[in-house]
């Protein structure tokens, strides 16, 4: 039997600091911690820093981006009291069960991956592709795989890396005895992916060099309002909910029904022109975000205290992970360290 979590569900997810984070992040994956998983379920939220650094980076951005996002996980609403936040670099496990995970996987599996093709093109023409980049799915497999987690709970452009650490998880069950929960992705109902406000067939994401399509958690209202307002629809003259030949404004009808907790369909009725629907959508992303910045401003005036509940995640991530860890380390025929 692989190790149990005590009976209670358990739930992992995590964030890149490459970047701001976006509605996307915010829509597709932070707001549905903070309001349902971490209530049903002991769920563990990290800023995936090491991650980070599969692209070119710059350290002290890493550093900044690192303590902000945590903070944001913070004032979006996780709780300390209740969930388990923490940085992945201070939890060693992650990069030593990342290593049994590359020698678990393939590369062939490695370069299937979307991201890694995209990433990879874009890293290419910059002058060069770590490989940390190909190798990033094993990590993540064991960031995921080190607790035990039963639901990772992403938008949908991470559902290929959560297939592979499924795949990741039975191979690695099946050569050396059951040692991980295989887990299952959990998507949003709307707002799975977010795309981008100025080019609606690209995912928003926080890396997009044109950032005029991309809303970030830490824009001033009026900034979230230029964007929204500014983003492209199309020449059709009436609001229609059609994913597939009108994007842009099927991509506003999501956010607005992620916003709203209405159905993208249902409004798209109560609107006869664009001018109106964007203004509601404006509206209702500053209302959302609204207490989020209010609560970074906050906390972003005490790092000690983000730092603090980074140390105490840290400390607990470690004692859950630690067994498992080190069950695997045995399995495959290391040596115990004593
Ligand atoms: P990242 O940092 O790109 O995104 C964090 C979360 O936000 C979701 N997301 C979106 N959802 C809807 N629309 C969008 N435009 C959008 N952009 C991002 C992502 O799906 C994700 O849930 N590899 C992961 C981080 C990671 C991870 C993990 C996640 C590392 N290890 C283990 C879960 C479990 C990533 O790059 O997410």
């Amino acid at each position: 039997m692989a190790m149990t979590t005590g009976g209670r569900t358990r739930i992992f997810s995590g964030v890149q600091p490459t970047g701001h984070l976006t509605l996307g992040n915010y829509l597709g994956a932070v707001r549905r911690w903070a309001e349902e998983d971490q209530h049903r379920a002991d769920a563990l939220f990290c800023v995936v820093n090491l991650h980070a650094l599969t692209v070119e980076h710059d350290p002290a951005r890493v550093r900044r981006l690192s303590r902000q996002a945590a903070t944001l996980l913070l004032a979006s609403g996780l709780d300390p009291e209740v969930c388990t936040v923490f940085m992945q670099s201070q939890v060693d496990e992650h990069l030593r069960l990342s290593y049994l995970m590359e020698c678990t996987a393939s590369d062939g599996e490695m370069r299937r991956m979307i991201q890694y093709k995209e990433k990879a093109a874009a890293q290419r023409a910059k002058g060069g592709v770590r490989l940390s980049l190909l190798t990033y799915p094993a990590l993540m497999a064991a960031d995921i795989l080190a607790y035990g987690t039963h639901e990772v709970p992403v938008g949908e452009d991470q559902r290929q890396h959560v297939e592979l650490t499924r795949d990741l998880a039975v191979r690695f069950n099946q050569r050396y005895g059951a040692t991980f929960v295989v887990p299952r992705t959990t998507l949003p109902a709307v707002a799975a992916r977010v795309m981008d406000l100025q080019e609606p067939t690209s995912k928003m994401g926080k890396s997009r060099a044109r950032t005029a399509g991309v809303v970030y958690l830490l824009d001033e209202p009026e900034v979230v309002r230029k964007k929204v307002l500014r983003a492209v629809t199309d020449a059709e003259p009436e609001v229609a909910y059609d994913p597939e030949q009108r994007p842009g404004v099927a991509n506003l009808l999501n956010v607005l029904a992620a916003c709203t907790g209405g159905d993208p369909r249902r409004l798209a009725e109560g609107y006869d022109s664009y001018g109106a629907l964007k203004k509601d959508v404006a509206e209702a992303v500053v209302e959302t975000l609204r207490p989020v910045r209010e609560r970074h401003a906050e906390l972003a005036a005490d790092p000690a205290s983000v730092d603090a509940v980074l140390r105490r995640g840290a400390e607990r991530a470690r004692a859950l992970a630690r067994p498992r860890v080190d069950a695997a380390f045995e399995a495959v025929g290391l040596l115990p360290a004593g």
